[in-house]
């Protein structure tokens, strides 16, 4: 597919000799000059999914041109296959062709695939060189983006996993046309999550354009996963490991991966459970006295407006929140840290929560 060249914008993670491109644009899928240039060697391993295979691999595969040892592996879908085993069927198929440290990994796919082909790639041969190429909104504007990578334990989200950052991320906006409308709402979740941990402007231009954003007007959607992926970049390049600034990111997380364990994995979608997590961290931070109640209905508002759940599961009491938030990764010395909202395009971490205030937020959230 051809493409005006005015269409496509590129962004840089900056990370020393470890930098690389992000390539947003309609059509880059199937255009070798963007895929080629990131792969180490000849060969070549492509890593999807069942559900993306029959859409986007034939035109990837055109993206790759001639001359390369091509390889495929088409996987399960879902987040329930986001395991160890699944890993290892990456690893037995590089070894079964015989791939060798100058081999390349491409994840095709959103979040479940690119995670796991990054993991895969930080430890085949002690480490290879991967290209994520993200087909699902909540991909394009987070997971591909800053090298975590990882799988799921049954007893906590991304509990295994390393960084590793990819040689390119190449976000080609057109793939979002077949993304069923649940998984957009749910990519939207981490796109409003920046606008209010980092951007108030951000935010209120989200809250003019959701009508177009859902309607996947193609403008629209490439400036959020521009600005979304800028923002990222940003935060990634000052602190690549999270020791700082990058923890923020999280906002929902710790109370949305406490829905997604505790309902079993792919139930609730990941983008679903952070949009209800950052309701609940919006309310927490009320009762801190940070947001008033105008900030609190900003936020239920924009993500209603992305059509997300505002209500937690009805079979979940505080006691299921407090035993998955207590395994959080953010947690150091038995403390529960949780990103919270100074005021609507600012956040903190915070570790000095009483209690009290959290078991009655959890108490009084809503169910569904
Ligand atoms: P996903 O990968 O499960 O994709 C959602 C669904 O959409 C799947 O059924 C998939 O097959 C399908 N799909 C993908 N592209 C499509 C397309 N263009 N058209 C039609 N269907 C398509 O989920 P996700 O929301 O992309 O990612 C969620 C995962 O990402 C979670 O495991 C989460 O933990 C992880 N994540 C990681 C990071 C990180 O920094 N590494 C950040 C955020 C989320
Ligand atoms: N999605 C959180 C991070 O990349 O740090």
């Amino acid at each position: 597919m051809t493409r005006p060249d005015d269409a496509l914008s590129t962004l840089r993670v900056a990370l020393g000799e470890r930098s690389y491109p992000i390539h947003i644009g309609p059509g880059l899928l199937g255009d070798p000059r963007w895929l080629t240039p990131h792969l180490a060697g000849r060969q070549v391993m492509v890593v999807t999914n069942e559900t993306v295979a029959p859409l986007y691999l034939s035109r990837l595969r055109q993206g790759l041109g001639d001359g390369l040892e091509v390889r495929e592996l088409v996987l399960p879908d879902g987040e329930a296959t986001k395991t160890l085993a699944s890993v290892e069927r990456i690893w037995d198929a590089l070894l079964e062709a015989g791939f060798n440290r100058r081999c390349t990994l491409v994840a095709l796919g959103g979040g479940v695939i690119g995670d796991m082909v990054g993991f895969a790639a930080a430890c085949y041969q002690r480490g290879v060189a991967f290209v994520q190429v993200p087909t699902t909104l909540l991909s394009q504007v987070d997971s591909s983006v800053g090298g975590k990578t990882g799988v799921n334990h049954p007893r906590g989200k991304n509990m295994i996993g390393a960084f590793w950052q990819p040689r390119a991320v190449l976000i080609d906006t057109e793939t979002l046309t077949t993304l069923p409308s649940r998984e957009l709402s749910a990519g939207l979740a981490e796109v409003i999550k920046y606008g209010l941990i980092r951007d108030a402007g951000f935010l209120g231009w989200l809250e003019a354009h959701m009508a177009e954003l859902r309607g996947l007007e193609a403008a629209a959607l490439t400036r959020a996963i521009e600005r979304s992926c800028s923002l990222k970049a940003e935060i990634v390049a000052e602190d690549e490991t999270e020791q700082g600034v990058r923890a923020l990111l999280n906002l929902g997380h710790t109370f949305g991966h406490a829905i997604e364990t505790h309902q079993g994995y792919g139930r609730w979608l990941h983008g679903e459970a952070v949009g209800t997590g950052m309701l609940m961290a919006a309310e927490l931070s009320q009762r801190l006295g940070w947001l008033d109640g105008a900030d609190v209905a900003r936020t239920r508002a924009i993500l209603a407006a992305a059509d997300l759940p505002l209500a937690a599961p009805a079979d979940m009491t505080p006691e299921d929140f407090l035993a998955i938030m207590r395994l959080d990764k953010k947690n150091l010395d038995d403390r529960l840290r949780l990103i919270l909202l100074t005021r609507l395009g600012e956040a903190c971490v915070h570790d000095r929560t009483p209690p009290e205030c959290l078991t009655s937020l959890l108490e009084a959230f809503p169910r569904r």
